[in-house]
């Protein structure tokens, strides 16, 4: 048997959101451990700098791979766009990050080349995602817009507010003037909208889920590098860690809605303990 297959994925976020992510992990690949990590005392990325992205999402894998990760998956869309080059390039073990995955997806579903993307102001600004999509068919016609009020209405638990509808009439008003056939939801807070995204831009566009894809590339990768967990009577499969480096106001209550359960095995790191996991 591989023993590295046998080893968790790690897999980090800003914050919370990421575990749109585990969720989509989680059911298509339920063999597997995962250690979650939730930058909950820095966050929000989206409107960082370059450089202190890339330094937290340094620290956080060096945190991760302490804990044996056979990969590291970045389920934070501004660290994916930003740091991954960086993180690549110091680590040999695979590191994935949700933008590319979303691509592909967005590709196939737009037949006549029309995507659009939203996602943070740090995500937009990067260009990471028209950059990732442009590889794929340099035909594509691309809108993108920078969202930054979405993020801290989902935190607040506004799915189905008239407040929330009216944010995105606004925000997505372009895309009914000249749409589009895929509209790729670059952020990890984003998938919770869903439902009155759909209804607001209309249902013949395809909404692509960055996280679910990203789930159908781990899967993939693990398959080609014969790196899948095998379940072994009782052992650890389900027993999922999550470390957090705060506990903010209304932790649970958010981080349970976000997961549909209570988070279990639930451990907080110090900020300073964090730090100590820099590099470069
Ligand atoms: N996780 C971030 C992302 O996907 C959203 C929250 C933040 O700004 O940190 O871009």
């Amino acid at each position: 048997m591989n023993q590295v297959a046998q080893n968790p994925i790690g897999i980090f976020d800003s914050g919370l959101g990421g575990i749109s992510v585990v969720r989509a992990m989680m059911e298509l690949l339920p063999d597997e451990r995962l250690i979650y990590f939730g930058d909950t005392a820095r966050v929000p990325y989206g409107s960082k700098s370059n450089e202190t992205v890339r330094r937290f999402s340094r620290q956080i894998v060096n945190f991760l791979l302490d804990h044996q990760v056979k990969m590291v998956v970045v389920a934070c869309n501004t660290a994916s766009a930003i740091a991954l080059d960086d993180l690549r390039g110091r680590w040999n073990l695979p590191i994935i990050g949700v933008i590319e995955p979303g691509a592909t997806a967005a590709v196939n579903k737009s037949p006549s080349n029309r995507v659009g993307v939203i996602g943070t102001t740090s995500t937009i600004h990067s260009g990471a995602y028209e950059k990732a999509l442009l590889t794929r068919n340099p035909n594509l016609n691309i809108q993108s817009k920078a969202c930054p009020l979405l993020v801290p209405l989902v935190e607040e638990g506004w799915p189905e507010d008239d407040v929330l509808t009216g944010v995105l009439e606004r925000y997505l008003s372009g895309y009914k003037q000249s749409p589009v056939e895929s509209l790729i939801l670059g952020c990890t807070h984003y998938p919770y909208l869903k439902e009155a995204i759909q209804r607001v831009i209309g249902p013949d566009v395809n909404l692509i889920d960055s996280g679910e894809e990203t789930a159908r590339m781990v899967q993939d990768i693990l398959i080609e590098k014969s790196m899948a967990h095998t379940p072994v009577g009782q052992d650890a499969a389900r027993k999922h860690h999550f470390y957090v480096s705060d506990f903010p106001q209304r932790f649970q209550e958010t981080a349970s809605r976000f997961l549909g359960r209570p988070l279990e095995n639930l451990f907080r790191i110090e900020l300073e303990v964090l730090e100590s996991y820099s590099v470069g």
